[in-house]
């Protein structure tokens, strides 16, 4: 896959992902990044990508002749893919970015992302430009480039061949839209904290069992806005109804 980011500040990649299972992806070449500086882009000789609001207010925004042409640069290097990839503009007021959404970008062949700074950037980017408007969570950081991290990490664990069996993404929380179950590994004994039994049963079944209902316990505890929309078995509604849970009518 390959993954443009477009940024005034290139040198914060690509940071962590050049570590663990992304750095992995990278040498592989499973995931290929390309940084591309915004200023490069700029018109006038001082480099200059950000100007005073109209209408007055306080800080700058980021002018939309360097973003738009550093978006039309990547998509030049993809060629045929250029049109199957999204142009991803980072703010806060974009769609929430979720596990789904993650899934869904990983299907694409390439991805575009912009990250804003300042205020922001010229709304004709959002309405002109970017394809896809993401957001990583209700507060507002200093720029895009964080977002651009989170955002690469989670889509390269989709990635088929990132992640190996031992890594498998469908048992992590969300799968499935659920939260994982607890994981234990040696000592079965710690200052008298113990395994619970039925991990060192050896009973597939019974295991399997255990942490389906671990599971939709701790969505049902932590996070029951997740169970509406959860993939559930009639099983599952039958345990999670004995729990004091049950579907809303429409
Ligand atoms: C200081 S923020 C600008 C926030 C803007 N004034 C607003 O209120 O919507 C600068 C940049 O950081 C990025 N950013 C900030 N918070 C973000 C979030 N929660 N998700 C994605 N990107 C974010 C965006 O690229 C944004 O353009």
């Amino acid at each position: 896959m390959d993954i443009h980011v477009l940024t005034l500040f290139p040198e914060l990649f690509p940071g962590p992902l050049a570590v663990s299972v992304t750095g992995r992806a990278l040498k592989q070449g499973l995931l290929r990044l390309h940084v591309r500086n915004i200023r490069d882009f700029a018109h006038d000789r001082h480099q200059v990508c950000d100007d005073y609001a109209y209408g007055g207010g306080p800080g700058m925004v980021m002018k939309p002749e360097p973003v738009a042409e550093a978006v039309e640069a990547a998509k030049a290097t993809l060629g045929e893919k250029a049109d199957q990839a999204p142009i991803v503009l980072l703010t806060p007021q974009g769609r929430p970015f979720t596990q789904k959404v993650g899934q869904e970008l990983a299907r694409s062949p390439a991805l575009v992302l912009i990250c804003g700074h300042y205020e922001g950037v010229d709304e004709r980017v959002r309405e002109r430009v970017a394809t896809d408007e993401i957001s990583i969570g209700d507060y507002v950081l200093t720029g895009g480039e964080l977002a651009a991290l989170v955002v690469i990490d989670a889509v390269a664990r989709h990635v088929p061949g990132v992640l190996g069996n031992e890594e498998s993404a469908a048992t992590d929380s969300f799968a499935g839209g659920l939260l994982q179950y607890p994981q234990y590994t040696r000592p079965a004994d710690y200052r008298g904290w113990l395994v619970p039994d039925v991990l060192l049963s050896g009973n597939h079944a019974e295991i399997a069992r255990w942490r389906r209902h671990q599971s939709l316990l701790r969505t049902l505890l932590r996070r029951p806005d997740l169970l509406p929309r959860a993939e559930l078995t009639k099983e599952d509604l039958r345990f999670l109804n004995e729990h004091g849970w049950a579907p809303q009518g429409p």
